[in-house]
């Protein structure tokens, strides 16, 4: 990224709305920073082949994207290895996320190791559990997958695994230097309050879907108690795939004040809560435009609270759906 400096530090614990300067890196609770404003190389490059891949993720790296968000389960880990090596930039200015995936029942230490040989690299700054097994009992979960069909291909052992379990795991880790941060993925209060009872090391960050049709009730105010930061993925859901929307003329109105994108409008408002944010695109033009308009406007306070309201009129969710009652916000 290429402006991280700033004249404000903002860390897991600040109280929303957090205005800042240029695009930051934020202190998690562990010491580490990490850049507020990343790529993802799930969703629109989701197990997609090398050939594809690894030049558009090359292309964001050279772009000024160093914070670069990966997974086990989106079949490219290997694919963002050679992106990284094409592009040149010395891995320790480079900030790598991957995923455990979390719905399965694994050796986390072994799935660790493959994911860093398919990444080609020596550690990750950040390894997070993909996601705990969403369903709230065994019994859920069950019609959950007979419901999909899917008894067949997974046995109930793989489909309940540990979450404490894992997290001691996560832990061994990071002690190795392997993973510099640990932390979590899609984890609702429940989760993150079973973790903290036995964590040694709390979760750095919760990385969650967050826009304004999702806002998750008290559950961000939750971790900036607990000192966990929060990163979003799917910050431009209003835009793109939950329009139309009560949300639409505030955007379109910053849009014109600023004189930027309703893209840069819907990235701006997770940033300027203090949160990270992570988004993807195929188009360099569109990359170019985050990087020089971003740093370049903020939202108020007032403004950051007016989308805040007017999303709260409608509930949207756009992953991890089958997991949750149409009508949950949580
Ligand atoms: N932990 C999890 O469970 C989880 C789940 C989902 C995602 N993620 C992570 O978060 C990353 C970002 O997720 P996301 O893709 O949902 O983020 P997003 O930032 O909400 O959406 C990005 C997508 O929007 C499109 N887009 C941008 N501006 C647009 C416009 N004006 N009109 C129409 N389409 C537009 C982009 O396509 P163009 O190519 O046309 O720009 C791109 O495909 C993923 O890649 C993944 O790394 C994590």
């Amino acid at each position: 990224m290429r402006s991280v400096t700033s004249t404000s530090k903002p860390n897991a614990s600040v109280t929303p709305p957090r205005q800042t300067e240029v695009i930051p890196k934020l202190t998690m609770n562990d010491g580490y920073e990490i850049p507020m404003f990343a790529y993802g190389l799930g969703t629109a490059l989701y197990k997609g082949t090398a050939e594809e891949i690894v030049p558009l993720a090359t292309m964001a790296i050279k772009n000024g994207y160093y914070h670069l968000d990966c997974a086990e389960s989106y079949g490219n880990e290997a694919h963002l290895g050679a992106a990284i090596a094409a592009s040149g930039v010395p891995r320790s200015e480079l900030f790598v996320t991957t995923k455990l995936r979390g719905t399965k029942k694994q050796d986390v230490n072994a799935a660790f190791e493959k994911s860093l040989k398919r990444l080609g690299l020596e550690y990750v700054d950040l390894y997070l559990i993909h996601a705990p097994h969403l369903a709230r009992t065994r019994e859920e979960m069950q019609s959950l997958f007979r419901e999909k069909n899917l008894f067949n291909k997974y046995d109930n052992q793989r489909l309940t695994p540990d979450i404490l379990a894992q997290w001691a795991q996560m832990e061994q880790i990071r002690a190795s230097g392997r993973a510099r941060s640990i932390g979590v993925s899609n984890f609702l209060q429940e989760h993150l309050e079973a973790v903290l009872e036995t964590a040694q090391v709390p979760p750095a960050i919760n990385q969650i879907e967050y826009h304004p049709y999702l806002q998750h009730g008290e559950l961000i105010p939750f971790h900036r108690e607990k000192g966990i930061a929060v990163a979003a993925y799917a910050p431009l859901t209003a835009v793109t795939k939950a329009k139309p929307g009560p949300v639409d003329d505030v955007y379109a109105r910053l849009a014109g004040k600023y004189g930027v994108t309703e893209g840069d409008v819907a990235l701006r408002w997770c940033l300027d809560q203090g949160i990270v944010t992570i988004t993807t695109s195929s188009s360099e033009d569109r990359l170019q435009g985050y990087m020089n308009k971003l740093p370049s406007f903020k939202l108020t306070p007032r403004e950051v609270d007016e989308v805040a309201q007017l999303g709260r009129q409608k509930h949207y969710r756009g992953f991890w759906k089958n997991h949750f009652a149409d009508d949950d916000t949580r």
